[in-house]
């Protein structure tokens, strides 16, 4: 029987929303270590940016996440009330008027999209705001600065998100996706012998970056929910760097198989300045494309093949 996963992704591209904790730059890595047939379907409980989802094009998926804004912009690319002929109209609008009045505009979008929502609102927001960034206050209010470039909208930025919209809305046809607005725990409960579950969590002892809080409660109740799964899973979390190691890998995860990507960031602009990460993919066993029942760290060399140098 043929296999969705393992495979080789050569290209890997943006989604039209960006998140921190985005998995572009782990994406082929993910695609290659996993083992499932795509019998069932693909759940994905902390979907954030879609980035994972729309690059790996599971037939079947049921995906969620607890920030309405996510889900509702991509449902309402799913139902057309959003296209990219809308997004470019509305994004060639916005963009003369955040020229012609800067920052107070930008406050002004966010406050009104604070009050009524709004998915091209979202999409303005996110695209223009400080970093990219999505973050809200305790009051589920998206509250990142103003990213200082009164000019973002240029012909070419606007053109490089419509077509990101295209792509997504095309994905969005073809396949059979539900998007749904639901806690991590409700999603689980739903998933069945065939299906295979990814998690991509926030980081915990984070409280303030996403929709709602993350704590160690709900991290271990995450581990609870996923060890009574009835099919495979993957979970992307941090393992370490420089000055700190995720103990959670060791308290909960170390009888699965674990494979680890090594990435560098740039804190300056020199090479000394380049800061490592290991990222660690913890696979259920049997639904690891590499047959190993416990892997540990991988060797420098092994690391290397999956490195990424950034930009
Ligand atoms: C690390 S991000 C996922 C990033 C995603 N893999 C990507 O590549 O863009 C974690 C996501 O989990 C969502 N989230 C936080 N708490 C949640 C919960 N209790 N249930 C479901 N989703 C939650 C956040 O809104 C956020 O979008």
């Amino acid at each position: 029987m043929s296999k969705l996963f393992p495979t080789i992704l050569s290209q890997v591209k943006a989604p039209p929303i960006k998140c921190q904790g985005i998995k572009t730059k782990l994406i082929p890595f993910i695609a290659q270590n996993i083992e499932w047939n795509g019998d069932g379907r693909w759940i994905e409980p902390f979907l954030g940016s879609g980035s994972v989802l729309f690059n790996l094009k599971p037939p079947i998926a049921l995906v969620s996440d607890t920030n309405k804004h996510i889900i509702t912009f991509y449902n309402e690319l799913k139902s057309g009330k959003i296209n990219e002929a809308i997004v470019r109209d509305y994004l060639c609008q916005m963009g003369k008027k955040l020229t012609k009045r800067g920052e107070k505009f930008y406050y002004e979008v966010r406050d009104e999209f604070n009050e009524k929502g709004g998915s091209l609102e979202f999409l303005f927001l996110n695209r223009s705001c400080f970093n990219g960034l999505m973050r809200f206050n305790s009051d589920g209010k998206y509250n990142v600065p103003f990213g200082h470039k009164p000019q973002r909208f240029s012909k070419s930025y606007i053109t490089k998100i419509v077509n990101q919209v295209a792509w997504v809305r095309s994905l969005i046809k073809r396949y059979d996706w539900e998007f749904i607005v639901s806690d991590f725990r409700m999603t689980l409960k739903t998933a069945k012998q065939n299906d295979f579950v990814y998690l991509d969590p926030p980081y915990i002892g984070r409280h303030t970056d996403y929709f709602n809080s993350w704590d160690d409660s709900d991290a271990e109740e995450m581990v609870r929910c996923v060890k009574q799964l009835p099919c495979g899973y993957a979970i992307s979390m941090w393992q370490e760097n420089k000055y700190r190691k995720n103990e959670h890998i060791d308290k909960f995860w170390l009888t699965e198989t674990i494979q680890h990507f090594n990435h560098f960031y740039h804190v300056g602009s020199t090479e000394n300045l380049r800061n490592e990460i290991i990222e660690a993919l913890i696979i259920r066993n049997g639904y690891s494309s590499i047959s190993q029942l416990v892997s540990t760290k991988r060797s420098e060399k092994e690391i290397a093949l999956f490195e990424i140098p950034t930009a």
